[in-house]
């Protein structure tokens, strides 16, 4: 028997012990770090497994705050109280020492140390204490302390493996910041990609100010609040898709998604399964399951483009879905509910389309709740000016130069029918565009878009322009230039028109820089 080397024996099996347990908690810490990026949550966690196996009682974490340079307890275990948030500078305490130093302290007795604050009030005052910096990349982020209830030959050892916690928590820490900073401009791009996409499709790009577009607005902004379906009606071209997009952007589900379908564009079997979706397998080439447009616009809007044209077979179909809102995927047992609100538009006269017996009655009640009639661009002529300017706006940041559109341009364009409403005068306005190199649109790059030789003269028989000069809408250059259109571009007679003197009107067209036209 040698005592001694049984002594040395039973310190190793100590050190041993305690080894094996470091390794212990390091592994669980690890595995709590990277279990969850909320390390507002995980930290706490860390902190109870230091005090269960590591003989490390209240250790806290204080953690940079960048907004105001100091550090905050975020995290302090098993505090008898609950603490205040408390904070120190740098500098200040130990805790702000170690932040400003970068290196760990190793205390063998608090009360013998000056800059003890004992801010948080749990420690005691006769025990040792360690506080290690939490570093990220090269600068000091926080710190981690605890006050070790093991002898003083321990705590080099202690500092040590508190040193390695730190550094685990450190990279966590840091992983959740870059996610969060992440986040953070994903949501704020999401933010400013919802703002534009909303001034996009709200009113702001709607121009009109005739009295029968100023109805629509009003009609949108009653409609938009509630879950109505909307039938809007109108010519093609006049701005129907771009009221279901106002209409949407408008209402409590705007952040919900918005989905369109054109009805025209598909025949019935694909209509069905781009509705309603199918399940895999269901027919030749259904290789996968796939969610159809109904599921998609869950909680939104679903806008169904050129209704009046789909078969009687799935008009039937739609009307079940617009009933109960319930519906199944093809192939697909499952009968599926969705909440969608519905916005339909059609250039037909759905009503002859019932007395032809081509369009379901029962069908055409269900959409037709609420019908919005979009007025054909021939009868709120007066908006072209507006429009042109509007459009040239916009045709110009295409192109990424401004266009100007000379006052000699309007004369035809507010002469012109446009059976194909606004769309047929956007690309009028596109093709004029091209044609002028300096980016001037005048009565000649018009022209040569060959829009003159399709004139048919608005409201032939009263007269040229069927702007209403007594229209309190109209501004006082709007009001003129509408006289002079009237009366073929002669002074004498416009003025006629506006009860004005030929001096009067002619000190207008100057005053107001009117180019008058010659003819
Ligand atoms: N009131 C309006 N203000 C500005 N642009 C309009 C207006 N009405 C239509 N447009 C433009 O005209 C084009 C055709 O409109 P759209 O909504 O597709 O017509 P529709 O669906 O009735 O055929 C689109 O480029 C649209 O932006
Ligand atoms: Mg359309």
């Amino acid at each position: 028997m040698n005592p001694a080397k049984d002594e040395n024996g039973e310190r190793d099996r100590r050190e041993y012990s305690i080894m094996e347990m470091e390794l212990e908690s390091l592994y669980l810490v690890s595995q709590i770090l990277s279990r969850s990026l909320d390390f507002r949550e995980t930290l706490h966690e860390v902190l109870k497994v230091l005090n269960d196996s590591n003989n490390l009682q209240y250790a806290m974490i204080a953690l940079l705050d960048e907004n105001s340079g100091d550090l905050l307890v975020t995290t302090l275990h098993a505090s008898p109280t609950p603490f205040d948030l408390v904070r120190y500078r740098p500098g200040e305490g130990i805790v702000g020492a170690i932040m400003c130093s970068g290196d760990s302290l190793v205390i063998e007795r608090l009360a013998e140390e000056s800059r003890f604050l004992n801010r948080l009030g749990v420690y005691d005052s006769n025990l040792p204490f360690i506080g290690v910096p939490i570093t990220i990349g090269d600068h000091t982020a926080g710190v981690l302390a605890a006050q070790p209830l093991v002898g003083l030959a321990q705590l080099i050892r202690q500092a040590r493996f508190l040193e390695m916690v730190a550094n685990l928590i450190g990279q966590s820490v840091r992983l959740a910041k870059s996610v969060e900073v992440e986040q953070l401009e994903l949501k704020s791009e999401r933010d400013s990609l919802r703002r534009k996409v909303r001034g996009e499709h709200g009113f702001s790009n709607l121009v009109g100010h005739t009295r029968n577009m100023r109805l629509v607005f009003d009609q949108i902004r009653q409609v938009a609040k509630w879950n109505t379906t909307v039938l809007v009606r109108g010519e093609s071209g006049t701005g129907k898709e771009l009221i279901a997009n106002a209409i949407h952007y408008n209402s409590p589900r705007a952040n919900g998604p918005f989905i369109k379908l054109n009805c025209a564009a598909l025949p019935d079997s694909l209509l069905e399964s781009e509705l309603f979706g199918h399940e895999k397998g269901a027919f030749t080439g259904a290789i996968s399951q796939r969610k159809g447009r109904f599921e998609q616009a869950h909680g939104g809007t679903l806008f169904l483009d050129e209704i009046g044209e789909i078969s009687p077979a799935f008009q039937a179909k739609l009307l079940r879905v617009l009933q109960e809102g319930e519906f199944e995927r093809i192939g697909g047992g499952k009968t599926l509910a969705v909440d969608v609100r519905i916005v339909a538009a059609t250039n037909k006269a759905l009503e002859s389309e019932v007395q032809l017996g081509r369009f379901r009655e029962d069908l055409y009640y269900r959409l037709n709740v609420m019908p919005i009639h979009m007025p054909p661009l021939r009868e709120r002529s007066e908006d072209i000016p507006d429009l042109v300017g509007f459009l040239a706006t916009k045709i110009g940041k295409s192109q990424g130069r401004e266009l100007v559109v000379a006052e000699s341009a309007l004369g035809p364009l507010m002469r012109y029918e446009w059976p194909g409403n606004v769309r047929e005068l956007e690309n009028c306005l596109e093709r004029a565009a091209v044609m002028s190199e300096e980016g001037r649109i005048d009565s000649r790059a018009i022209s040569l878009t060959g829009l003159q030789s399709g004139f048919s003269l608005l409201a032939s028989g009263s007269g040229v322009s069927s702007v209403d000069i007594d229209d309190p809408d109209l501004d006082e250059r709007e009001r003129v230039i509408a006289a002079l259109e009237q009366a073929g571009w002669v002074q004498a007679k416009a003025a006629r028109l506006l009860g004005m003197t030929p001096r009067q009107i002619g000190y207008r067209i100057q005053t107001l820089n009117i180019k008058v036209r010659q003819i």
